[in-house]
């Protein structure tokens, strides 16, 4: 139905959407991006709301019990999730969007008025927001288990590729034979579902480690075109466009973190990253030299450049605040301290980046890896606070490594490096760390906060 006003406030949304997006594209601006975009899709849901429509079904308790329920689940999660569990918090609401974009497509099978066309543009759309929406839901569900530990990453199918190539096969047959049927087949449309969701389970089982990031962002731009799929179903402008940013947004963060890990994206889909070497070992025993806080604290003290590297580990530790404390300590000493941050630090894209902003590390301060690795080799000293695979030379030198070819920080070109962390445990891709046992390099056991509050006081009484 043609109405002016409704298409102006679609308009408003998606020039909201658009602001909001770009913002989030720096620090300074992205809580307010956040929320220039929030109250795009709040207007954007109140237009659909109250969308006049032929046949009114006079749902609205319905509506308002619905928003309700999920509002408080969603201000409830998002108060109360760990910046470490973001992941699988992305993961699980991800996956009910495609929940959602699977439900509108069945329902709107369903209700395809007899006579329909089969072999029509419409139905082509309702199956396309079917297949895509449910391999989201069920493959965000496996992604959340396999970041929660529900599911291990060698709990895997003999034969996974050949298994995916059936299961794509069967989609698009199944797909081709509802759309050739004389009349509507609701019974087909139900088989062609369950085979989907299937197929969003065996397409995700088989990948885990490090690749488990890429596999969420790719399944998050799914969900984008999902939801532009029933937005075509609908012909509603506002979650077409929706739906193609987050599909466009997931695709270009899916590309820029497989760049980030040198991997292609096809590596990434059939499987095999981490878990498994021991690469960077040699045969014979090797021995960590240990540091001592006070030792470390006085070599900090007379160094005139010293570059913090953190990694999931200070997430955990959430010693972010100690952290700046000691960069203040250091700074009031007249040492010049950065921050060097890859882009797969942690468990999520920024996470790093998010971590300091919360404990206000002024941003100048990050340096990129490219511009981090060439600060390196002028620099007195790196603390590795809670990094292991991003500093694991591995990457560069081993080529039988699981992470080989991924860009790392050439930490070990500084002239001293201390490695904080609290035992010898290998890192996310479960691989050991030749940079450990280098020259060059000394570990502080410890939890990273108390190691840091240490380190701070020493300074500060030295
Ligand atoms: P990791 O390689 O996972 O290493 C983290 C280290 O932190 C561990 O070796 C652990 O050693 C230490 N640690 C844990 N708790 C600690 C604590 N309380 N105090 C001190 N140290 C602690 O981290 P990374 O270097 O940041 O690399 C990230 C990895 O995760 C990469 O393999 C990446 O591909 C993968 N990944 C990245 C993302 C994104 S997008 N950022 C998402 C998922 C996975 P101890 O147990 O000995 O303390």
């Amino acid at each position: 139905m043609e109405n002016p006003i409704i298409d102006f406030l679609y308009l408003i949304c998606i020039i909201l959407f658009v602001i909001g997006l770009k913002r989030l594209s720096h620090p300074d601006t992205a809580k307010k991006g956040n929320i220039i975009a929030g109250i795009g899709m709040g207007l954007a849901i109140l237009v659909t709301i109250f969308y006049p429509i032929e046949n009114e079904a006079n749902n609205y308790l319905w509506i308002a019990a619905g928003l309700v329920l999920g509002g408080v689940i969603g201000y409830v999660a998002a108060m109360k999730v760990k910046m470490t569990a973001m992941p699988e918090m992305v993961s699980l609401f991800n996956g009910l969007g495609g929940a959602c974009s699977m439900l509108i497509a069945i329902v709107e099978f369903y209700n395809l008025p007899t006579g329909t066309n089969m072999m029509s543009t419409q139905v082509l759309t309702i199956i396309f927001a079917l297949f895509i929406g449910s391999i989201a839901f069920t493959g965000s569900i496996v992604a959340w288990g396999k970041l929660d530990g529900f599911f291990r990453d060698s709990l895997v199918l003999p034969a996974p590729q050949i298994i995916n190539l059936i299961m794509l096969l069967l989609v698009i047959g199944l797909s081709g034979y509802i759309m050739m049927q004389p009349d509507i087949n609701f019974m087909l449309a139900l088989i062609l579902l369950a085979v989907c969701l299937t197929y969003g389970v065996t397409f995700v089982m088989p990948i885990g480690g490090g690749d488990m990031p890429v596999v969420i962002s790719l399944l998050n731009s799914f969900t984008g075109i999902a939801a532009a799929g029933a937005g075509l179903i609908y012909g509603n402008q506002v979650m077409i466009v929706g739906g193609i940013t987050v599909g466009a947004a997931g695709t270009i963060l899916t590309v820029l973190m497989c760049n980030a890990m040198n991997r292609s994206l096809f590596n990434v889909v059939i499987g095999g990253f981490g878990g498994g070497g021991k690469s960077g070992g040699s045969d014979r025993e090797q021995v960590a030299k240990e540091a001592t806080v006070s030792d470390t604290a006085i070599q900090l003290k007379y160094s005139n450049k010293v570059i913090i590297v953190p990694g999931y580990g200070l997430a955990v530790a959430q010693a972010q605040h100690a952290c700046h404390d000691l960069e203040k300590a250091l700074e009031a000493e007249g040492v010049d301290v950065k921050y060097a941050i890859h882009p797969v630090a942690g468990r999520m894209p920024g996470h790093m980046n998010v971590l300091l902003a919360e404990a206000d590390v002024p941003y100048p301060k990050l340096l990129e890896l490219e511009d981090a690795n060439e600060q390196l080799p002028s620099t007195d000293m790196v603390l590795v606070i809670g990094a292991n695979d991003v500093v694991n030379p591995a990457a560069k030198e081993d080529t039988s490594s699981p992470i080989y070819g991924m860009p790392i920080l050439d930490v070990e070109k500084a002239k001293t490096v201390i490695v904080l962390k609290r035992s010898m445990r290998p890192g996310y891709a479960g691989i050991e760390n030749p940079l450990f046992f280098g020259e060059k390099t000394k570990m502080l056991f410890g939890d990273a906060k108390d190691s840091l509050g240490k380190l701070k006081s020493e300074i500060a009484n030295a």
